[in-house]
């Protein structure tokens, strides 16, 4: 890494791959000979279509998106989809069914709830959102439009390890913090929905992932510029899409391509979170926050035994160029946000970090 960057473990907006930085930065005043910037462009010139079906097929290519199912492009970032997919999803029955892990998927089951009538099929709160429910624990209603998960709690640091078995419900899913991490079985989603800033491209886009089947049953007051129907008649360009961001989310696919691809990623993110997990369970000081089986291999929360200890490690871990370490207020102590673009050397560096802080304190 250029020696002016640091380890940023943002949650989110967090680091891109340099080299698609890199390549944006060559682009950014004279896209490969049109004399003008990709943010400059008409969304319907012929380079920039040619960008937009590029990235969306790389998208489908890796993630191996079947015929049935259409990826779209839409603003707002994941928030909006928190009111989109009620919109959209809840009127065949009325109700929609929700696992509440974390902040996100709270949030999402309290928007729904101006839509039509949630249950809730199981929840963590009890423990402050420190393990993922098991599938004998969920409580799906039988006649629920849809059931919704968020498949990586990225407050709480903790993931989904299984796909939830719903007996022919729509499937739908927040995959925000762990999209692109690792392969997915996308047949067997009715939706999902992912924010960007994390493992693709800058804030305020999602991309959607859904089966087509599900769209157009939507509630009559639903927003035009939120139907999935319209999206994909529309290809995504009912409206002026995120340009940029969609060409940024073509560069860091390009980028993970040389790397594997979402297989690549999986190996890679395993030995990433397995590094810093060894350190905590080899702790005195140390201890993560998400019990072991719920463990996210994105966002690893941990903390020491003291607050004061706490913001000690922020302070020195900042001074010593590791940025963003500091807990979400909802937990406390410290998460590292690991994704994708993390290179493996700034875990590595951080370990030792954390080993020497040990010895220190
Ligand atoms: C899992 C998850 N869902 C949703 C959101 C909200 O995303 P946005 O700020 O793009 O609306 C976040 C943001 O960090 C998130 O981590």
């Amino acid at each position: 890494m250029p020696n002016d960057r640091i380890y940023n473990f943002s949650a989110g907006p967090s680091m891109l791959p340099l080299p698609a930085l890199e390549q944006a930065a060559r682009e950014m005043t004279n896209y490969r000979g049109s004399g003008m910037s990709v943010m400059e462009m008409s969304h319907r010139s012929k380079v920039y279509l040619s960008i937009f079906e590029e990235t969306k097929a790389d998208l489908k290519r890796l993630l191996k998106v079947p015929d049935t199912h259409e990826v779209l492009f839409m603003q707002g970032g994941a928030t909006f989809q928190f009111s989109a997919v009620p919109l959209n999803l809840i009127a065949r029955t009325g109700k929609a069914s929700y696992a509440v892990t974390g902040n996100f998927a709270n949030l999402a089951s309290k928007e729904a709830g101006k839509y039509g009538n949630v249950e809730i099929a199981a929840t963590s709160a009890d423990k402050n959102h420190t393990y993922i429910p098991a599938q004998s624990a969920l409580n799906i209603a039988p006649d629920a439009s849809y059931f919704y998960y968020c498949a990586n709690n990225t407050i709480y640091g903790t993931e989904w390890k299984y796909t939830p078995e719903t007996n022919g419900i729509p499937l739908v899913c927040d995959m925000s913090s762990n999209i692109m991490s690792k392969p997915v079985d996308v047949s067997k989603y009715g939706l999902i929905f992912a924010g960007a800033q994390k493992n693709m491209a800058p804030a305020g886009m999602a991309v959607v992932i859904i089966d087509k089947a599900l769209a157009g049953a939507e509630l009559s007051v639903t927003p035009k510029i939120m139907s999935y129907k319209v999206a994909i008649e529309k290809d995504s360009m009912d409206n002026t899409p995120p340009c940029y961001t969609i060409y940024m989310l073509g560069l860091v696919l390009k980028w993970l391509d040389t790397q594997g691809g979402v297989e690549g990623m999986e190996k890679l993110k395993a030995e990433k979170a397995k590094l810093i997990y060894d350190v905590l369970d080899d702790s005195k000081l140390f201890r993560g926050c998400a019990e072991p089986e719920a463990r996210s291999d994105m966002n690893v929360t941990f903390r020491t035994a003291s607050e004061e200890l706490d913001a000690k490690f922020v302070k020195e871990s900042t001074a010593a160029g590791f940025d963003n370490l500091k807990g979400h207020r909802n937990v406390g102590g410290m998460r590292a946000s690991i994704y994708n673009a993390m290179p493996v050397e700034g875990v590595i560096a951080l370990t030792k970090f954390m080993r020497d802080f040990e010895v220190h304190n």
